[in-house]
């Protein structure tokens, strides 16, 4: 009998431990991924790569429409020593301050991405202890004139339309600029409502960089895509935690699944570790051959 009970109040309490932990998870934020949104962006992102700026200055561009129909620039910024631009302005259908930041030239792409498997860590977050990141793509945005010109196009769109969202976006180095945009209007100028969304990134920092950069954009989200080598790159090393480079969360991997005339996309949505091994990390980095590299366009990034 007194055995009994004890196997009942024994069940019980597991129960009860089952219950809170299902509990737990469900309470755990779901991670915000729009892919709405995602696509929205991924035009902004494909329009930073006009090359005539009148028409993206005026909007008239070949990619400037469908989705970002009505879109107003505010400031169009151009670093012409660093070869580097960015775009702000005003999206009136999401109500939202948009920044899109045009990664490398096409020209230089292939000696860009090789210089990027031998990149160091090499410079110091300022105010994040032991926090390493890229010195490249953090002078990129730190220390260009691209930084005051999205700050100053921030302030005024915000002036003519009042304190709405920010959202930051970019492809391949232009979302590694992205990155650090989006964590300085955070860090260094207490913004708040900012939302990033990048695609097909590089690795910007190693693990507590990550973490730092988690904690104060929990919604962030990288697109990766199947076929693109950037994500990959500066290396993973799973085996040397310290001295790697590491992904902050949370990927979204675009692939193909099926077979044959059954193929179709899906948006995996990845785990909170920021290197989850069963998103882009599963394809290995030894299958990409560095000399036949097309870097996929922004606009494919969401249909492998
Ligand atoms: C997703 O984003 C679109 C475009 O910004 C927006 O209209 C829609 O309300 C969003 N959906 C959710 C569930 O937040
Ligand atoms: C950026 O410029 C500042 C001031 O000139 C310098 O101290 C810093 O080291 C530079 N950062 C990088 C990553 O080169």
């Amino acid at each position: 009998m007194e055995r009994r009970r004890w196997l009942q109040a024994a069940v019980l309490m597991c129960l009860l431990l089952l219950c809170s932990g299902r509990e737990l998870k469900n309470k755990r934020q779901a991670p915000a991924y729009n892919s709405t949104l995602a696509k929205t962006l991924a035009e902004y992102t494909s329009a930073v790569y006009t090359n005539d700026l009148s028409q993206l200055f005026t909007w008239t561009c070949e990619k400037c429409g469908d989705l970002t129909e009505g879109f107003e620039v505010i400031d169009l910024i151009i670093d012409v020593k660093n070869c580097l631009e960015a775009y702000v302005g005003f999206a009136s259908d999401m109500s939202a301050v948009v920044v899109a930041f045009r990664g490398t030239q096409e020209n230089s792409i292939q000696n860009w991405i090789e210089d990027l498997f031998w990149k160091q860590l090499d410079f110091d977050y300022p105010g994040m202890t032991e926090a390493k990141v890229h010195s490249g793509f953090y002078s990129a945005y730190h220390n260009t004139t691209l930084r005051d010109g999205v700050i100053n196009g921030i302030q005024k769109t915000r002036e003519a339309y009042g304190n709405i969202p920010i959202m930051v976006t970019g492809h391949s180095m232009g979302g590694a600029m992205a990155s650090f945009c989006a964590l300085d209007l955070i860090v260094n100028y207490g913004l708040e409502d900012v939302t990033l969304l990048t695609f097909g990134q590089p690795r910007i920092g190693n693990a507590v960089f990550a973490s730092h950069f988690k904690k104060y954009l929990p919604n962030a989200i990288r697109v990766t895509n199947a076929h693109d080598i950037v994500p990959h790159l500066p290396p993973y090393y799973q085996y040397f935690p310290q001295k790697t480079y590491h992904h902050f969360p949370r990927e979204v991997w675009v692939h193909n699944i099926g077979l044959d005339s059954l193929v179709y996309p899906i948006e995996q949505i990845c785990d909170d570790s920021g290197e989850d091994p069963t998103c882009s990390r599963s394809f290995p980095l030894s299958c990409f051959n560095i000399l036949s590299l097309v870097n996929s366009l922004p606009a494919d990034v969401l249909s492998p």
